[in-house]
């Protein structure tokens, strides 16, 4: 793995911030290898680093459970850049005055910079800058000069360039604030002296000779989901080591899109994967979920299917011997805690409890060749592998698969009509502050004119954290029902029908670019002998974690309407609820 081989030019100090990551891709996007590490990294251990960034965070630096550094590396004469919270750290930690401003400064803002010293090297006047806090730097610390300030925020930069010191209130990480690469790039290459030695489509040789070193004499097996992450790493596992000596199988949990096997099967072929294998455990899956409506059973139950299925492989394909390991395609963000999103993590429990997978990793017998990697390194990474576009370009796809969009229920329910819309009693996963909320959708009848329209009703209606528009219904709402439902085979391909026809339609039409995920769920709600309704919930998203709605032109909204109405299905739904409060997924 290139981390070996690579020292960290740069470590990004974790304080907590949610941008951590993103500072550290946006150093290796100017070509700088960087880490992420605790924000209490021992100085020791970063000797022979350029440069440390120290990220924001949403703590309060006198708050005594907040993150710390170390303060020997604020005298270690290396370079440090401080940004947000960290710019507090570092007053604070020399003797400068930090306390609550006035008002919170959050979103644009307008910097005025009045000496354009080393990080605002190349910047004048007044910029555009991105800001996200309340606390602020009342008093800089002896011997720093004010670079910059804005209206609310009288010490937005500050330096002590003999020290070699440097910090900012705002994020140059994020793409609101302009100047924010130059201040980046200006810290490490004038500031640090860092010299270009990352382009991750460059590390794949170095990746193969550590997939080589690590295997030894021993072959490498995989469980491949079809996505992008774990094909990259099977692919790199099989140009290093040789068809014969890398095996993969897909389980097929029946419970996948519209030709998602097939297309697997196309793509492994394409690459040269000989020993590949689909495992059929559909039966397996459908049977054990047949009764199932709630959300947290269904999820149980899919872990637990998994882990019987892979335990039966490993098993009958002797796997445990001594002459196999796991290859897995883990990347950066699922290695450290900060990184990865909660759902990714469950996931990951169903997996590790596969008895004898954990007893690989404790073994050590495991490869897992993009775990120094970010997602979009991971993709150039697979485009020089030669890997087709569809896949690297692929919507994420949950584990559970099409469960958790078809959505169930115990009780039957008549819809209750309020002044607001229509109440419908079908129950689905939300978040709200930071828990778990699940409840029922209100169902308004036209697009509104704005935005927040859904947010205000949600607020507003305890019982509801999801709002919906009604498209087209077979029957006037309140002659609908809910029904008792559960996840049948049924009502499983009805969904994976609907949503074939919504990705063609999307796909063709380019709508899909404009996505980060387009997930259609089948409900409970209908009328006579279609008992089921679909809901539509394009969404945009960076990373899963928050999402906003995507509004789909009208001509395609109507043409796939008209598509969607197939035997079984007495309406089409429009999700207008953005994350929070909603989440991506019903379940
Ligand atoms: P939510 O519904 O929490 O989803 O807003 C956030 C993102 O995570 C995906 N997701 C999963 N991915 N295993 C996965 O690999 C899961 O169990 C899982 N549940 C949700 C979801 O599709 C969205 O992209």
């Amino acid at each position: 793995m290139p981390v070996d081989i690579l020292t960290p030019q740069i470590t990004v100090l974790d304080a907590g911030g949610q941008y951590c990551h993103l500072i550290a891709r946006k150093v290796r996007d100017l070509g700088i290898y960087a880490e992420v590490a605790a924000s209490e990294t021992p100085a020791s251990n970063l000797r022979g680093r350029k440069g440390i960034i120290i990220s924001g965070g949403p703590a309060s630096v006198y708050d005594p459970s907040s993150p710390t550094i170390d303060p020997a590396l604020l005298t270690s004469g290396i370079p440090v850049l401080g940004i947000c919270y960290g710019q507090q750290l570092m007053a604070h930690a020399l003797g400068g005055l930090v306390q609550k401003g006035d008002r919170g400064e959050y979103g644009l803002a307008q910097l005025d910079i009045s000496n354009s010293d080393t990080i605002l090297n190349g910047i004048e006047g007044r910029q555009q800058v991105w800001m996200s806090h309340r606390d602020v730097v009342a008093q800089a610390p002896d011997g720093f000069d004010v670079l910059a300030s804005t209206e609310t925020c009288a010490i937005a930069a500050i330096s002590s360039p003999s020290r070699r010191l440097f910090a900012v209130q705002f994020h140059p990480e994020v793409a609101h604030t302009p100047c924010g690469l130059t201040i980046l790039k200006n810290f490490l290459f004038d500031a640090c002296g860092c010299e270009k030695d990352w382009d991750p489509a460059r590390q794949v040789e170095s990746v193969e000779d550590h997939i080589r070193a690590v295997a030894g004499d021993r072959n490498v097996f995989f469980f491949v989901s079809g996505g992008v992450d774990s094909t990259v790493a099977y692919t790199l596992c099989l140009k290093a080591l040789g068809p014969e000596r890398v095996h993969g199988t897909y389980v097929d949990t029946g419970l996948m899109r519209e030709g998602e096997t097939e297309f697997v099967r196309h793509n492994f072929a394409a690459i040269g994967a000989s020993s590949f294998q689909v495992a059929d455990a559909k039966a397996q899956f459908l049977g054990a979920l047949s009764t199932a409506t709630d959300p947290e059973q269904k999820r149980h139950i899919i872990g637990e299917k998994f882990v019987d299925v892979q335990q039966q492989i490993l098993e009958s394909e002797h796997f445990l011997d001594a002459n196999w390991i796991l290859g897995q395609g883990t990347i950066y963000p699922d290695t450290i805690e900060s990184g990865g999103t909660a759902k990714a993590d469950l996931i990951k429990t169903h997996h590790n409890r596969v008895a004898g997978i954990q007893k690989l990793i404790d073994e050590g017998r495991i490869v897992e060749p993009l775990s120094s990697f970010y997602k979009d390194e991971v993709r150039a990474i697979g485009r020089q592998l030669g890997l087709a576009p569809e896949l690297l370009d692929r919507h994420p796809f949950p584990g559970p698969g099409l469960a958790i969009r078809c959505l169930c229920s115990e009780t039957s329910g008549t819809p209750k009509k309020t002044a607001d819309g229509y109440i419908i009693p079908v129950r689905s996963v939300g978040v709200q502050g930071d828990s778990r909320t699940y409840r029922s959708v209100l169902a308004i009848e036209e697009f509104p004119a704005t935005d927040d329209v859904a947010a205000r009703l949600i607020n507003k209606l305890d019982q509801v954290n999801r709002v919906v528009v009604a498209v087209w219904t077979k029957a006037p709402i309140d002659e609908m029902r809910v029904q008792p439902a559960s996840l049948t085979a049924n009502r499983i391909a009805l969904l994976r029908r609907a949503d074939a026809i919504v990705r063609k339609a999307t796909e063709e039409s380019g709508f899909d670019a404009f996505t980060w995920q387009n997930p259609v769920i089948l409900i409970p709600f209908g009328c006579g002998n279609d008992r089921n309704s679909l809901v539509l919930r394009p969404i945009d998203s960076v990373d899963g974690m928050t999402a906003s709605v995507v509004r789909m032109p009208e001509e395609l909204l109507q043409s796939l309407t008209m598509q969607l109405q197939i035997e079984g299905i007495a309406g089409v739904f429009y999700d207008l609820t953005n994350k929070p409060p909603g989440t991506i997924e019903w379940e």
